[in-house]
């Protein structure tokens, strides 16, 4: 895919974008393959283009919408603006106004332990990011797979309308961005990273007990959290908002770099201890957890272009496995949560346990659909057991 000069159609019928800020380039190809090339300025300052591998993918109009308002605000000279908050580089984009903000653009060379990363953490000796089992430079892709991942219930996101997903990830699209006000400690360079969707909110759950948060809200992120094995769901990665005439409180999911990790072992949720977490799934959660497919999930990543490499791909196998299992026999957003998560750094989690005796009890060399056999009969062990049922 070129950089240069990628006219956009919007298909709200808006003006035609060119989404690159200026005269032709290098000559230099970026491909989607994460490398990040030195290149020359463009005049108008700075370049956006939707980063897309497949050319079957039709972005949808949230998506374009979201683009088109991040050129406008870049195009009218706004700077992006760094955020005080988080480990990495995240650069808040303003509308054309310059009165809000309308993106988050996380570029993957400004992660934590990443070469450009603005706060100075130390770079990854083996390229194991912040959490175990994940990738520096990985996270902008976890940021998209969460929103693709994130089925608004009965079905997909479509490319068409714009419907929230279940648990309301904000829509998120891999980009290119060429800005100098991003982090370049040596040659300019054009970035690549996810830009997801500014949202209003009231400050983060960091700032709030959970007392006030209803349980449907506190559900939809235990689903999403548990699904995607997220390693970094910490209080200050849930926004709160207010919505309708009685100022209901909406929980808003972000920072989901460390979904999907290859192992268990750093998953930890904030909400695990709520008391919200500890009332059973309504029928309609229930429903929505049946409706859920990994293989489907697997594939829809692929044609996404994000092939999930095999460890991550058992760890959507195994979680979405244990969250339907939970579930059938009546088990808790607590219940189900605390058996992926650690109780003490040291000691394993339950879920490690139970990967590990599947393990062991095959032979070296056996195919993964056998290997989650045997996931799947020790799991039920473990749940039966959890639940108080006689074992099956
Ligand atoms: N979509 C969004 N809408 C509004 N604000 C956001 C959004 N995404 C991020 N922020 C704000 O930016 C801050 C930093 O973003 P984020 O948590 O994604 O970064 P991080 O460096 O990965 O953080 P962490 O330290 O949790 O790993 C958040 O705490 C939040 O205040
Ligand atoms: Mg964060």
């Amino acid at each position: 895919m070129s950089s240069a000069g990628v006219t956009a159609l919007s298909p709200l019928g808006r003006e035609p974008r060119q989404y690159s800020g200026g005269e032709k380039n290098d000559g230099v190809d970026h491909e989607a393959d994460g490398d990040i090339v030195p290149r020359k300025v463009p005049d108008r300052g700075f370049s956006l283009e939707p980063l897309i591998v497949n050319p079957k993918i039709q972005l949808s109009p949230v998506i374009w919408d979201m683009l088109n308002s991040t050129f406008d605000g870049l195009n009218a000279g706004h700077y992006p603006m760094r955020s005080m908050d988080g480990t990495g580089g995240v650069y808040f984009i303003m509308d054309s106004l310059g009165q809000n903000y309308v993106s988050v653009f996380k570029p993957i060379d400004e992660e934590p332990m990443a070469v450009n990363n603005p706060r100075g953490l130390p770079m990854s000796s083996d390229g194991e990011g912040l959490k175990r089992g994940t990738r520096v430079g990985e996270g902008a892709f976890r940021e998209v797979a969460a929103y693709i991942l994130d089925h608004p219930k009965g079905g997909h996101h479509s490319s068409f309308g714009y419907e929230k997903g279940f648990a309301g990830v904000p829509p998120t699209s891999m980009v290119k961005c060429f800005h100098r006000g991003f982090n370049h400690p040596g040659d300019l360079t054009v970035k690549i990273g996810s830009l997801q969707m500014f949202m209003e909110n009231n400050g983060s759950c960091e700032d709030m007990g959970p007392g006030s948060f209803p349980v449907k809200e506190v559900h939809k992120i235990s689903v999403l959290d548990i699904r995607l094995a997220n390693a970094d769901r910490h209080a200050g990665n849930i926004l709160l908002s207010k919505e309708g005439e009685d100022g209901q409180t909406i929980l808003l999911p972000i920072d989901h770099g460390y979904c999907l990790p290859e192992t268990f072992e750093d998953c930890t949720f904030e909400w695990l201890y709520w008391p919200q977490a500890r009332q059973p799934y309504s029928a309609e959660t229930v429903d929505y957890i049946r409706s859920l497919d990994a293989e489907e999930d697997i594939a829809l990543l692929r044609f996404h272009g994000w092939d999930l490499p095999l460890e991550c791909a058992r760890t959507l196998r195994i979680s979405t496995m244990l969250l339907k299992k939970g579930v059938e026999r009546g088990l808790t957003p607590f219940a189900i949560g605390n058996i992926m998560c650690r109780k003490t750094l040291r000691k394993e989690s339950t879920i490690e346990e139970i990967v590990q005796e599947a393990q062991d009890s095959v032979l070296p060399g056996t195919s993964e659909a056998t290997f989650l056999d045997s996931v799947s009969q020790i799991m039920d062990r473990y749940l039966d057991e959890i639940a108080g049922l006689p074992s099956s």
